[in-house]
């Protein structure tokens, strides 16, 4: 095992890693942030200081050549995912990819080539809601069979980002990676594998002309119906509902009492209902204040995934979101852009490839 600090340097310095990586990272035990780069030299000098950092480079290459760079978190915007996580590997650093994996299949093999050059090291995706403490719990009532046998789930992600002034421009185009089906549907289309334990099947989906708004039917291998809506353009929302032939979970993350679970026969008004609820809220008071004055529970998802990684590297341990889950993910975003292309229901495959390889005969 190995015992010394873990060296981060971070590439890309925009609002994710201000505002959600950087704050968790300082509660991260075993890792320090030592360098980071921007192709904006005043954005990186400027968090450089407000964050303590020592080195801040505007290429990312003069990052990557530094001996004391052990690991490398890559936030640029993501038409660059791929290339900057190709070198990062060939540099010999471990690597944590932001969502989405890439924009393409093709990128998504070629990385995956490139991961098995370099087997050694760790390469992660950052799917931080795998983490998030309301997804851990949902995911395991119901790998438990609490819910038996899932039937429906209906998720919401919306927030007002593309109202905002500092919208960046690589979210105004698809071919850049922006819209709601891939800046926001990426996350449920892998959280819906995370919970279930399925592969998608087959996907429908409409969109606004500027993809600021979509909505996606999907069938599930295990037989669960999906329904979907994401919206950049709107209030902020994020739930996830999940229906079994035992009852129902209704998870609402943006609420620190955001989790419930409702049994068969269970009316969610019921003034039984509205006791408990009022009970367990009372009762977790503390907690939640607790939490929220460290910055909530989106940070503490991000400080999680970043243990899960350390954890990883020093263990020498597999990860649990890596290139094959960031490339399922983008194959259901894909299908679903083509399903909004098309106007009808793409069929994603019919009997899942075991690997990566296998898959890369798909053909988008
Ligand atoms: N996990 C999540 O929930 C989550 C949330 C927000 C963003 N993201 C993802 O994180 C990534 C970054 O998002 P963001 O909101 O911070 O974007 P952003 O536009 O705010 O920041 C991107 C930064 O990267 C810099 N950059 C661009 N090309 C570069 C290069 N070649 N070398 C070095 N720096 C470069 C830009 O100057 C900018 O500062 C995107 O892939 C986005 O999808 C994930």
């Amino acid at each position: 095992m190995r015992a010394e600090i873990i060296r981060l340097g971070i590439i890309g310095c925009g609002s994710v890693v201000q505002e959600r990586h950087l704050p968790a990272l300082g509660r991260v035990r075993g890792l320090r942030t030592v360098a980071v780069a921007d192709v904006d030299a005043n954005r990186a000098k400027r968090v450089a200081e407000q964050f303590g950092i020592p080195h801040h480079y505007s290429a990312y290459s003069s990052l990557l050549e530094s001996k004391e760079v052990d690991a490398v978190a890559v936030c640029v915007p993501p038409q660059s995912h791929a290339e900057v996580a190709r070198a990062s590997l060939a540099a010999g650093k471990h690597v944590l990819i932001e969502k989405p994996l890439a924009l393409s299949l093709s990128e998504c093999d070629l990385l995956q080539d490139c991961a098995a050059r370099y087997g050694a090291l760790k390469v992660m995706v950052g799917f931080n809601m795998r983490w998030h403490r309301l997804m851990v719990a949902a995911q395991d009532a119901v790998s438990r069979g609490e819910l038996g046998d899932i039937k429906l789930v209906r998720t919401v992600f919306t927030s007002g980002v593309r109202l905002r002034a500092d919208f960046a421009d690589w979210r105004m185009q698809p071919e850049t990676g922006g819209g709601a089906l891939f800046e926001l549907g990426m996350h449920h289309f892998d959280l819906l594998r995370f919970l279930l334990g399925s592969e998608a099947q087959e996907v429908y989906a409409m969109s606004a002309p500027e993809g600021e708004t979509a909505t996606v039917a999907m069938s599930m291998e295990c037989g669960a119906q999906v329904l979907s809506a994401f919206s950049e353009s709107t209030g902020e929302n994020h739930t996830i509902e999940v229906y079994g032939e035992r009852g129902w979970l209704h998870i609402c993350c943006y609420r620190a009492d955001g989790f419930e679970r409702f049994s068969l026969g269970e009316y969610t008004g019921s003034v039984a209902t509205r006791l408990r609820r009022l009970k367990r809220s009372l009762l977790d008071a503390p907690r939640m204040i607790r939490q929220s004055r460290l910055g909530g529970d989106y940070v503490a998802a991000y400080a999680e995934e970043w243990r899960h990684f350390v954890d990883a590297i020093r263990l020498d341990s597999p990860v649990k979101c890596g290139l094959h889950d960031g490339r399922r993910a983008l194959e259901i975003a894909l299908a679903a852009r083509e399903a909004v292309a098309v106007k009808q229901a793409v069929r994603l495959r019919d009997k899942p490839a075991a690997n990566v390889a296998a898959a890369s005969t798909y053909s988008y």
